[in-house]
């Protein structure tokens, strides 16, 4: 179900990803990777090189996935997606991956409406239990995603490498009732 947040600075569509996302995508993500290369596993220069079937292919319906965007006055402005694996022992836990607000509409609540539509997705395809990995110094996100309900379950060293660093990933948690 889409829903209309109201933010101090505009309104905001928070809705499921169609075919007709994919520029807009590509845009986004690319952003996301190229500001943000510690909160996320994939590269900037391995993303960019993509072909366009590679974004067509992550945007086409699949019942195991789903990508919400934030979308202000037809811009895209912040995103989300949520995957679960298909085999019937497995398919009961999903992850939220790629959660992303551009800088200029940060602090106005649009990253917990994205994984709030995540719950609901989850909720109505019988997922009991939600996982996401976080840089553990991202405070901003770790705030977001207590905020949702999520729990840190455990830590994972050296989870990311960059620049010569390494960085470790809290693993946090949600349990959802099943509809
Ligand atoms: C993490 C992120 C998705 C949160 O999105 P958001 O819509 O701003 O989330 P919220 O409005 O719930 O704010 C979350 C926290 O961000 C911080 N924050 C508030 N205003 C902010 C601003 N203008 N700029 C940056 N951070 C801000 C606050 O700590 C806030 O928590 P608090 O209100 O309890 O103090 C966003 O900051 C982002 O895209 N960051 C870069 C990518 C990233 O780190 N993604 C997460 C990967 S796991």
């Amino acid at each position: 179900m889409p829903r209309l947040l109201h933010t101090s600075i505009g309104d905001v569509l928070i809705r499921t990803a169609t075919l007709a996302d994919v520029d807009g995508y590509r845009a986004l993500r690319l952003e996301a990777l190229q500001n943000h290369p510690t909160a996320f596993g994939q590269s900037y220069e391995d993303i960019v090189a993509r072909p366009s079937s590679y974004w067509v292919e992550r945007l086409q319906p699949d019942p195991n996935l789903s990508v919400f965007f934030a979308e202000h006055e037809g811009t895209l402005i912040g995103m989300t997606g949520i995957i679960r694996p298909g085999a019937p022992k497995v398919k009961h836990s999903a992850t939220i991956w790629g959660v992303y607000v551009n800088a200029a509409w940060r602090g106005q609540r649009i990253a917990e409406a994205l994984i709030e539509s995540c719950l609901d997705w989850a909720r109505a395809n019988k997922v009991g239990i939600v996982k996401l990995a976080v840089v553990s110094d991202n405070q901003s996100a770790i705030r977001c995603y207590e905020r949702c309900g999520f729990k840190t379950y455990g830590t994972e060293p050296q989870a990311i490498f960059y620049d010569g660093k390494y960085y470790d990933e809290y693993l946090m948690v949600r349990f959802v009732d099943r509809v």
